[in-house]
């Protein structure tokens, strides 16, 4: 598994935003956006492409495309559709496909309650988005259900993440395919509840509010 801490100012400074609990909603789920093209332009540095022949009002010369198949964005529901705009904002012509997962607030556990996926991910890169990843058990479900299908390449994307879940990762599904992570920052810890530490409090809830 490999990791990716992105290194830079204005990536440090949307965070920062983003860990302050006065930040509003609406300014919140707009940072995240921004945050997630920043994290993006790193996360498909490795996005596979192919020569197309083009003219342009000069010449004919060669360019580039993203191959086929084409990159499969997942966003994990709920929060990771605040991601989903910031990152096809940067890929636009990649497929989306949805993951439903819930986790247990006593057993932190996490379960499937829905998906909308390709029977076969084989020869497809995906990118993943959750912006927590904290015990990391979310996932590694949702990368084993992606390896499942028959991906080999995956990318998480996530606003931040904890050493906890990173170590989880790389245990459970690290060694299996190519998995990457690209995140922000690595923060301290978990606390007793799963939160990462100092983190930014349930990204779902600063993003669409509390649901009772
Ligand atoms: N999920 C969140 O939304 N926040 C955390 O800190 C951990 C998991």
């Amino acid at each position: 598994m490999r990791l990716h801490v992105t290194d830079h100012p204005l990536i440090a400074h949307k965070l920062t935003v983003l860990r302050d609990k006065d930040t509003p909603s609406p300014v919140f789920r707009q940072l995240v956006e921004e945050l997630v093209t920043l994290l993006a332009y790193e996360a498909t540095r490795e996005v596979r492409v192919q020569d197309v022949e083009i003219e342009t009002p000069v010449a004919a010369t060669i360019g580039t495309e993203l191959a086929k198949p084409r990159p499969i964005v997942v966003p994990i529901l709920r929060a990771g559709l605040g991601m989903l705009e910031g990152m096809t904002r940067l890929l636009p012509t990649a497929e989306v496909g949805f993951l439903g997962m819930i986790r247990d607030e006593v057993t932190l556990e996490a379960a499937t309650y829905a998906n909308r996926l390709p029977d076969s991910l084989a020869g497809r890169q995906c990118f993943v988005l959750d912006p927590m990843l904290a015990t990391g058990g979310t996932l590694v479900m949702a990368i084993e259900y992606l390896l499942e299908r028959g991906a080999h390449d995956v990318t998480a994307i996530c606003l931040l993440a904890a050493p906890e879940g990173l170590h989880h990762l790389a245990e459970s599904v690290g060694h299996r395919a190519e998995v990457k992570i690209v995140t922000a920052a690595v923060d301290e810890k978990l606390n007793e509840q799963g939160y990462i530490v100092p983190g930014l409090g349930d990204a779902g809830d600063r993003l669409y509010g509390v649901v009772d």
